[in-house]
């Protein structure tokens, strides 16, 4: 992993001189609340202790330089005219100066940067970690202070409106708004956010994260194509309602009793759609409860729950993912595993009990490479802790 000492250095050799700010900001991983957040759902999720690292100083010019570690690669563009380079990895600098713009700030300085992230991306939610690094860049150049709701609301639009994924705020919330060894509740219609602690000493577990060595784009996946077909729901559903036309297309509109009714009316991949909808909404209720009352077993079997219906009725996944999943949740001491992120590529985590930790290491790579041995030089495993989500003040 590179630390910031490890930054600067690079920084020195590629600028020529010292930077002036290192930042660090978390990946996400989604316990419970998966794909639900874009129709305005309530999610669970924590911030692990790794993430995206960046170095970098405000320049005098037009010009935004980035070396990104990850990819070996410069790239430079002028702030006053640019294109989206959708499918580069530059493009997400370039998304965050558009929604800034979008939102009213007046952005006149570029900056020198290198960025590196500290495990492979796929699933972590490293496009909105990069996307809140470059805001917060941006808004340092500026001297802008940007407020948690702000941020949230600007990344969120950098990647919904500029990279052209039809995300929710999950992410975002989840990066921006996670309190250490506390799992955070969120609502992404109303904002109403709980930290909730995990539980002492006697019922401690660990979590590890698992990589597939599948990376690949989110909007190259189904991503959009299932939201689209929740929309197909609601515009059915809708009609039982007395929901106005204006009013936001969003399945939280239309209560669980209508579903449950005419949801006979939905084509049959529509109905899996809304129903991995209305069941994930209640296991976040449920396992928000069990977690507050320190039910962490019960918790970890809802995950795995909530893996299952992403496989079963959204149909997330790849193979290579599915088939990661399917081993966790075989192995002995995994009290619960899923997807950390959409699903569509990278990494899965899991809820263990700390006893079988080492044990559980080495099973899962062992019959993950068996099926896929191609992956032998990409797959990796690690356990984690937790850390504070970045905050906006993390620019100042
Ligand atoms: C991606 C999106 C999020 C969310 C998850 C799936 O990470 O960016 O908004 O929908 O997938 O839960």
């Amino acid at each position: 992993m590179n630390n910031s000492e490890t930054l600067r250095e690079k920084f020195k050799l590629v600028f020529g001189y010292q930077p002036s700010y290192y930042y660090f900001v978390p990946y996400r991983i989604c316990t419970l609340g998966a794909h639900i957040d874009h129709q305005k759902g309530i999610i669970n999720g924590f911030t692990p202790d790794i993430g995206i690292n960046m170095v970098f100083s405000p320049n005098a010019g037009k010009k935004v330089n980035i070396y990104s570690e990850d990819y070996a690669e410069k790239a430079s563009f002028d702030i006053s005219n640019y294109k989206i380079e959708k499918g580069r990895w530059i493009s997400y600098s370039q998304a965050a100066l558009s929604s800034l713009k979008d939102y009213g700030y007046e952005i006149t300085r570029g900056f020198d940067a290198i960025i590196s992230g500290s495990f492979p991306v796929g699933g972590l939610s490293s496009s909105a970690a990069v996307t809140i690094q470059y805001i917060n860049a941006f808004c340092t150049a500026a001297n802008y202070h940007i407020s948690n709701d702000k941020l949230i609301t600007v990344a969120h639009g950098a990647e919904r409106n500029h990279i052209g994924l039809n995300c929710g705020v999950l992410d975002q919330a989840c990066i921006i708004l996670s309190k250490k060894d506390s799992l955070l509740y969120y609502d992404t219609l109303t904002g109403e956010i709980e930290s909730i602690p995990f539980p002492s000493q006697s019922k401690k577990f660990r979590i590890g994260i698992f990589f597939s060595g599948v990376e690949h784009s989110l909007i190259s996946s189904d991503y959009n194509k299932r939201t689209a077909e929740l929309r197909e729901g609601f515009d059915i559903l809708r009609r039982h309602t007395c929901i106005k036309d204006d009013s936001e297309p969003v399945l939280r509109r239309i209560p669980a009793d209508v579903f449950e009714k005419y949801g006979g009316e939905l084509p049959d991949n529509v109905y899996r759609r809304c129903l991995h909808y209305y069941t994930e909404m209640q296991r976040v209720k449920e396992g928000t409860k069990l977690f507050r009352e320190g039910k962490t077993e019960e918790y970890g079997r809802l995950i795995t729950e909530s893996g299952q219906s992403s496989v079963e009725n959204y149909e997330a996944g790849s193979p290579e993912l599915t088939a990661l999943w399917e081993i966790l949740k075989s192995t002995r001491g995994v009290l619960g595993a899923r997807f950390c992120g959409a699903g569509f590529k990278g990494n899965c985590f899991a809820l263990t009990d700390p006893d079988f930790e080492i044990e559980i290491e080495e099973k899962v790579k062992e019959a993950y490479l068996r099926a896929f041995p191609a992956f032998k030089d990409k797959y990796k495993s690690v356990f984690i802790g937790t850390t504070d989500g970045t905050g906006a003040n993390n620019s100042l």
